[in-house]
Formats: structure tokens, C-alpha cells, sequence
């Protein structure tokens, strides 16, 4: 086992255009969310870094006569300085098969996903891969995500190591499945449970990581084994729980016939327990207005998914309901139904699946949606999500002109919305110069 890069113990500054996200906007005006403190923003601003968090932020006004003389100011001028993106909803052994064609959820999971994740079995293939995905977060600005393994525990086992090398916070769990899947790939609910347990003990609270508790959605897993799911709720209640939820027409059928009882998709998991801060549901499109209401008030989060509900002909989502029920929104690519690791390009996606139901998605709203937004719904918002002083300092640096179409509509730009509206429509991972994770710089471009 790799241990946790050791933060530097002197202080490091960087000069850029400090952005970051502290509460949320609403769909208020630019003037009106700054005037409700939802945001701070140094157009020439420093941030100074000290045993991995950060310790001071502010204009270079004020920041740089206070520096001590011996402290390296690194110049990203002409640069956006950002919090890391927090990415809610991802599969790493899904890695291999992004942009896989033509297929709708149900076919899809059975033509591409279950074959993929049956490679897992094998530690070294699932090592490799979860080394080159940690990899890909990085080079694509995600600092922190929640993560599907697959039924195999050891997968679990790689993918935190993986993220260990790079002292990240990952959130991560074993897919829970005993049924309506090929065998190789079945728990039953007992080896579910024991193998989860045992990662919880291993992983939970170890450093930066968390346990996700993963049954994979209800179709697969056996009301025996969502038993067993509420058991290792109730054992290790500050455990994660992450699942999908009405994502897809044909699903939604197969839930109300595979468990006739429920009342709603969503009360399927209610039933056993799952309806609970802590717990993510991703996609969430179909949803009734109860689910909603019932989701919302719970202190459940949403993982919204646009690159993959688009890529998969899943639906698309409803931010104005989300809104209106005032509901922990988050962001995920979900990656491999996902068809980009980027977050840029998921906020972009975002942006013109709100343009389809006639609704608006501010440049304000998809970035606090994409860091602070997730960080609260993660429960994780003294420690990632912001750059405020005391935070851990996984940050970003984009470079608006890293693409020349980028760059030239960028000069163009009179206020922070515009300026953050084009980076979320034309950015992508050539504009992450630079990405910080406590205190190092973890990736750099070029
Ligand atoms: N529902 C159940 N499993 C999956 C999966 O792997 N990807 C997506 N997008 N939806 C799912
Ligand atoms: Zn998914």
C-alpha cells in the first residue's frame, strides 16, 4: 500500500483570477448572488498554500505585502484559479468501453458494461485501469468523486490505493448485485454483505476516503440483498450509499414489476432504509413530483448525469423540479454511460439539456452545482468544494486559452458570468493547466 504524499512544509502562492462558489445562487442576477455572498471572485487574487491546505486568499493587493520573503509566488496571470471539480457519479471499469455505440441503458449494461466489468476479476488488469482513470480525473480537473467498483471486492481494494498515491478524496464501493446479471458477475447476499463490511473496516474514514455502500440499482439486487444493504446502513451509519434511480423508461417498468409492492421507484429503496442524507441517486429524470418531494426532504442527493442521459437516450433532467424542491444537486460524468471524464464538458451538457425543457442553468448555478453544491450534498463542505482559508487545497488552474476559439471569445467578455459561461461551453481538458490535490500539483498540461 502506497502512503499519502506528505504535504511541503513551506508555503507556496499562486497569482491568478480567483474564483470559487460559497453558496447557492439560485437562479439570482450576478449582482444579486454577490451581494448574498454566493461567491468571491479576485480578478488579480492570490491564494497561499501551507501543509496542504490553504491559508490565505484574498486581491495580491492585500495578500502580497503580507507574504513572508521566501515564499514562491507562481504567476497565473491571465489564468482562472478554481476549486478542484467534484465529480458525484463515475465508473472506473467502465473506463474502457466510454463510446460504446448504439444501445439504450438495458441493452447497453448487457452488450458493453457487465462484459467490461468482468475483467475485474483480474487485480493486475483492474490495478492498471484504476491508475490510468485516477489519472484522467486529474488531467480533466476532478479532485474528488464517488465511485462504482464492480462485484469484485479487490476492485474496490486498486482503486483506493490508486487514489491514496495521489491523496485524493474518493469515495468509492463494491457494486452489490445477486440477480438479473450474469453470474460471473453475481454476489449472493451474504458475500455481498461480508465482502462490503470488511471494506468499510479496510477503507471508511482511512485519510481522504470514504466507504460507499453500492447496490447497483434495484433491478439486480434481490430484496434479500437490499436487506442486507439496510444492515450495513444501520451498522456504520456514516457510511455512503450509492445507487441509480429512474433513469431510464424500460427501467422503471422492470422496477414496478420486479417489485409490485412499491408504491414508486424511489420507494423501493425507502423501504429499505436508503432514503437518507448520504445516500446519492443518480440520474433521477423521471421522477413524480412525490419523488421528488420525498427525495428532497430526505437530504438525499442527486447525481445529475446529462453527458450520459444524452449518450444513452435516457431522458432529460428536470433542474426546474429539483429547484423547486430545493434539492442537494450535484453533478456526475458517469462515465463509461457517461461520454466524457470532463466536468466542463458535463456543466456544457447540462447548460443545453435546461435549454430543452425551456429552463435556464446560470453559469453561477453550474459551477457551485460542479464544487461547493456536491461538497454539501457529500457532507464533505469543511474540507473540499470552496478555497476558503482552512480547506484542503485541491484546486484547478484554467487556461481560457488553451483552445485559440477559447482565448478570442474570452477577450470579449465584460462580466464573471460571461466569462465563466465560456469556459463551461468551450472548455475541456486542454484548459486545466494545472490541478492541486492537498497542497501538490498533481497534473500539469504540456
Ligand atoms: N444502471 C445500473 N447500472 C448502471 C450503469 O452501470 N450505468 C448507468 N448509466 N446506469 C446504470
Ligand atoms: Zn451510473
Amino acid at each position: 500500500m502506497h502512503n499519502k504524499p506528505t504535504a511541503p512544509e513551506t508555503s507556496i502562492a499562486l497569482r491568478g483570477s480567483i474564483f470559487h462558489s460559497l453558496a447557492d445562487p439560485q437562479n439570482y442576477s450576478e449582482a444579486l448572488a454577490e451581494k448574498n455572498g454566493c461567491f468571491a471572485y479576485f480578478e488579480d487574487g492570490i491564494i497561499v498554500i501551507s501543509a496542504g491546505k490553504i491559508s490565505a486568499l484574498g486581491s495580491a493587493a492585500t495578500i502580497l505585502p503580507t507574504l513572508a520573503y521566501d515564499v514562491e509566488v507562481r504567476d497565473c496571470r491571465g489564468k482562472f484559479i478554481m476549486p478542484g471539480f467534484i465529480d458525484t457519479h463515475i465508473h472506473y471499469a467502465q473506463t474502457d468501453i466510454i463510446a460504446a455505440y448504439g444501445a439504450q441503458l438495458l441493452d447497453w449494461l448487457n452488450r458493453y458494461a457487465f462484459p467490461e466489468e468482468m475483467l475485474f476479476a483480474d487485480k493486475q488488469y483492474a490495478t492498471e485501469v484504476a491508475e490510468f482513470f485516477m489519472r484522467e480525473l486529474l488531467r480533466n480537473g476532478t479532485t474528488a468523486a464517488q465511485v462504482f467498483g464492480t462485484v469484485h471486492a479487490q476492485s474496490v481494494d486498486v482503486l483506493f490505493e490508486a487514489a491514496q498515491q495521489h491523496g485524493m478524496a474518493i469515495i468509492a464501493g463494491k457494486v452489490m448485485m445477486d440477480q438479473n446479471c450474469p453470474p460471473q458477475l453475481a454476489d449472493t447476499p451474504e458475500t455481498g454483505y461480508a465482502d462490503s463490511r470488511s471494506l468499510i473496516q479496510r477503507w471508511h474514514n482511512n485519510g481522504r476516503l470514504r466507504y460507499a455502500v453500492t447496490p447497483r440499482f434495484a433491478p439486480t439486487s434481490s430484496e434479500a440483498q437490499l436487506k442486507t444493504v439496510q444492515q450495513l446502513v444501520e451498522e456504520f451509519p456514516d457510511v455512503y450509499v450509492q445507487t441509480h434511480l429512474s433513469e431510464n423508461e424500460s427501467e422503471i417498468a422492470w422496477v414496478a414489476e420486479l417489485f409490485p409492492w412499491s408504491k414508486s421507484y424511489l420507494d423501493v429503496y425507502a423501504h429499505y432504509g436508503l432514503l437518507r442524507s448520504r445516500t446519492t441517486f443518480a440520474h433521477c429524470i423521471h421522477l413524480s413530483d412525490a419523488e421528488h418531494q420525498q427525495l428532497a426532504s430526505s437530504g438525499a442527493a442527486i447525481s445529475c448525469c446529462p453527458t450520459s442521459n444524452l449518450f444513452l437516450g435516457s431522458g432529460l433532467f428536470n433542474f426546474k423540479a429539483a429547484q423547486e424542491v430545493n434539492a442537494q444537486l450535484s453533478f456526475g460524468t458517469d462515465v463509461g454511460g457517461g461520454s466524457s471524464f470532463s466536468m466542463l464538458r458535463t456543466m456544457h451538457e447540462a447548460y443545453k439539456v435546461a435549454q430543452l425543457r425551456g429552463d435556464s442553468l446560470t453559469p453561477l448555478k453550474a459551477f457551485y452545482i460542479a464544487t461547493k453544491g456536491a461538497s454539501v450534498a457529500l457532507q464533505r463542505e469543511g474540507e473540499i468544494g470552496c478555497l476558503s482559508v482552512g480547506q484542503m487545497a485541491d484546486l484547478i488552474v484554467v487556461d481560457p486559452k488553451a483552445s485559440e476559439i477559447c482565448g478570442r471569445r474570452m477577450a470579449t467578455a465584460q462580466t464573471l458570468s460571461e466569462k465563466l459561461f465560456i469556459l463551461m461551453m468551450l472548455g475541456d481538458d486542454r484548459h486545466i493547466a494545472q490541478t492541486w490535490v492537498a497542497g501538490q500539483c498533481v497534473h500539469e498540461a504540456g
